[in-house]
């Protein structure tokens, strides 16, 4: 099974992602998640990408589609992916296309999770994420059982994620807007869109996703 999201910052794709990857034993690609693991480590990458992610604005496209083709090609992908957090840009969503094209793949659906904006805002406001394996809560939806700390085994420190600010999430929630959400029609018109209601519990949330999933015409056979 081949996926990606098409869906806004904290709209759930992190979140459902790591639901679908034990559901279909494939792996989810967070571009976001490399980008911070490469800040974190200080590398070329990470120092480079700081400044766009800070203040809320997309890594340029050239530097992107080269970290995800880089890392798209390894073997663990070759059997599925979900890709949580890429496409963003029509040069990007091309970039994948030939990327798949020349590994003679096809992506099979792309979710693309509704949730209002005001939704959006609470639930990234009040996220906190474990420092150690990376779990994320919600304040209020999803809290941990102590403050600041992730639940057993890990008991990680939990933090706020440096755009995760009142000002960074409406300037995120502007750039998909402007530059995400036209490929909503893009995908519509290849036939593998699949539109999920992403608000209601993440249980709910999940069950429409699969149920979507389910119906449409894979050649992948579902665990359990
Ligand atoms: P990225 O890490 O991809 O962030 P994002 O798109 O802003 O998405 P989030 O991770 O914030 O939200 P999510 O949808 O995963 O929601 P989550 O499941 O965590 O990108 C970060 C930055 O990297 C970008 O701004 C950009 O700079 C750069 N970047 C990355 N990819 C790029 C690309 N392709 N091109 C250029 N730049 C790129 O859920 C959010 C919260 O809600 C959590 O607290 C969760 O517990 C809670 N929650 C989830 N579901 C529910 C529910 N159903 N009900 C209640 N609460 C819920």
């Amino acid at each position: 099974m081949r996926l990606i999201f098409l869906a806004p910052p904290g709209s759930g794709k992190g979140t459902q992602g790591a639901r679908l990857m034990k559901e279909y034993n494939i792996l989810q690609l967070s571009t976001g998640d490399i980008l911070r693991e490469n800040k974190k480590r200080g590398t070329k990458l990470g120092k480079e990408a700081r400044y766009y992610m800070d203040a809320g604005e997309l890594v340029p496209d050239e530097i992107i589609t080269a970290m995800l083709k880089e890392e798209i090609i390894k073997p663990e992908y070759q059997t599925g992916f979900i890709l949580d957090g890429f496409p963003r840009t029509k040069f990007q969503a091309k970039a994948l296309e030939e990327i798949l094209e020349e590994m003679n793949l096809k992506l099979d659906a792309a979710i693309i999770l509704e949730v209002p904006k005001q939704e959006l805002i609470s639930r990234l406001s009040a996220r906190r994420t474990c420092r150690k394996c990376g779990k994320t809560y919600h304040l209020i939806f999803n809290p941990p059982q102590e403050p600041d700390t992730c639940d057993a085994p890990c008991f990680g420190h939990l933090f706020q994620r440096a755009d995760d600010t009142k000002e960074t999430i409406l300037n995120r929630l502007k750039v998909y807007e402007r530059n995400t959400s036209p490929l909503i029609e893009y995908f519509e018109e290849t036939g593998i869109a699949i539109h999920i209601n992403g608000l209601g519990s993440v249980d709910e949330v999940y069950d429409r996703i699969k149920h979507s999933l389910a119906a449409i015409n894979t050649h992948v056979e579902v665990k359990k």
